[in-house]
């Protein structure tokens, strides 16, 4: 029971009853109010998590900023919480602009990303004056030359691929050669040239990502060597990509062994004057949440199945990336743990698994069922699959919760069709 605890943000608890409590709610009153599924984001952890980044960072390296990567959770009271806790965003398109502008942040502190930005988003980056643009390819440089007006210059960093693996999912594998994101260096010393001649542009630096998902400390550090070689510059964006605790047997790095590592390498490469980013999405968000489902079916055979309310229209983690989960009945968190179960999506596909074998004590129907760790790309990549409405996001702490997304309406469903 106490290491299923573990799973769930710092601060939960089982009360006198068994049941799991959450930011000092009762998770089945927050089901009762908000219904399920639901996604429960513990605020003061998710406010901890920032924190403990900052000072981390800046006490290794006082010239420091870290950016949260909006990606993981792009809803503008995550990035809010962000913004008041002085962090940067990290905003991929335009769309994560407007909604980092909705949470208040300055644009002066959003960096922006993507391997294929459009006409339009280099010029809401321009007109919105985003403090930092990312260069992926020459053709970013075409469109922010012909967008940028005279007289005013453009920040950008270049996206350099390191050359580096790390041992996770190939699909959020970013740092290899081959990568379809950055310029291998060889490449990107060409645009740079380019950037420094150009009258539009100022080249404050460089960026590298290696990868999500990430367990180990060695492919961060391994990254900053490839940077090193390209010269000095005044930043260096190393990125995101820590691994986030998802199963009992996961092991992930604390943030200051992260760093450690990170800012070690850093420090005998790196010009000493020099401002570091990070860009952490994941190991920010992720323990922060919990998806609160209710059981609709247990149908025993083969293989028990327990089919929940949701599934893959609200945690793709599992079909797309294997990832695997763990579960806990939240009413009844102190029982033993039973018989290995299938707990299962609605979704019309067999591949609509959320846990494949997970201990549950006799779950029955009309169960809540709480899976802890869905805070990273849960709710990024929730979607409509089978008219699935997506589902609410609640913030608790203290005692209280508050809605900050509503579940979508059948009519939100039927908005877009206008033929
Ligand atoms: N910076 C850049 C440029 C990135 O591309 C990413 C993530 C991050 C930072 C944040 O990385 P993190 O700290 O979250 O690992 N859709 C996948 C995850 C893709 C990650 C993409 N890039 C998923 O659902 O797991």
């Amino acid at each position: 029971m106490s290491d299923l605890l573990g799973l769930f943000p710092p601060g939960s608890t089982v009360d006198e009853a068994g049941g799991l409590v959450i930011g000092g709610c009762r998770a089945s009153d927050l089901a009762r109010e908000y219904e399920t599924p639901v996604l429960v984001v513990c605020e003061p952890a998710l406010r901890a998590r920032a924190r403990e980044y900052a000072t981390e960072f800046a006490s290794r390296w006082p010239n420091s900023r870290v950016v949260f990567a909006s990606k993981a959770f792009p809803c503008t009271a995550v990035q809010r919480v962000m913004v008041e806790e002085g962090l940067g965003l990290d905003v991929a398109g335009g769309g994560e602009i407007i909604t980092a502008l909705r949470a208040g942040a300055d644009p002066a502190l959003l960096v922006m990303h993507g391997n294929a930005k459009t006409d339009a988003e280099i010029e809401l980056a321009v007109e919105r004056g985003v403090g930092l643009v990312v260069v992926d390819n020459g053709d970013d440089v075409d469109r922010l030359e012909a967008t940028v007006p005279a007289g005013r210059q453009q920040d950008v960093l270049v996206r350099i691929i390191p050359g580096v693996t790390a041992d996770t999912h190939a699909s959020v594998l970013t740092g290899h050669e081959g990568s379809k994101f950055g310029l291998a260096p060889a490449a990107a010393v060409e645009l740079i040239k380019r950037i420094e001649h150009s009258p539009r542009l100022r080249m404050r630096g460089l960026h590298v990502h290696v990868g999500s998902q990430i367990l180990e400390v060695g492919p961060f550090a391994e990254a900053v060597a490839p940077v090193a070689a390209l010269g000095e510059f005044e930043i260096y964006d190393l990125g995101g990509g820590l691994g986030a605790r998802y199963t009992y047997n996961d092991h992930a790095p604390s943030v200051a062994e992260y760093l450690d590592a990170l800012v070690g390498a850093a420090r005998s490469q790196l010009p000493a004057a020099a401002q570091l980013i990070i860009e952490p999405g994941r190991s920010m968000v992720a323990s922060a949440a919990t998806t609160v489902y209710r059981v609709v079916t247990v149908k025993r055979g083969l293989v028990t199945f327990v089919g929940v309310d949701g599934g893959m229209g609200d945690n793709l983690e599992v079909a797309l990336y294997g990832q695997r989960f763990e579960a806990g009945m939240v009413d009844r968190m102190d029982a033993s743990q039973g018989r290995p179960v299938t707990v299962v999506g609605r979704h019309c596909e067999s591949g609509d698994v959320l846990i494949d074998g997970v201990q549950l004590p006799d779950p029955r129907v009309g169960d809540l069922l709480a899976v802890p760790v869905t805070g990273a790309y849960c709710f990024t990549m929730s979607n409509n699959y089978n008219g699935n409405r997506r589902i609410p996001v609640v913030f608790a702490g203290d005692g209280d919760s508050r809605l900050v997304v509503r579940r979508e309406t059948w009519d939100d469903l039927l908005a877009r069709d206008v033929g």
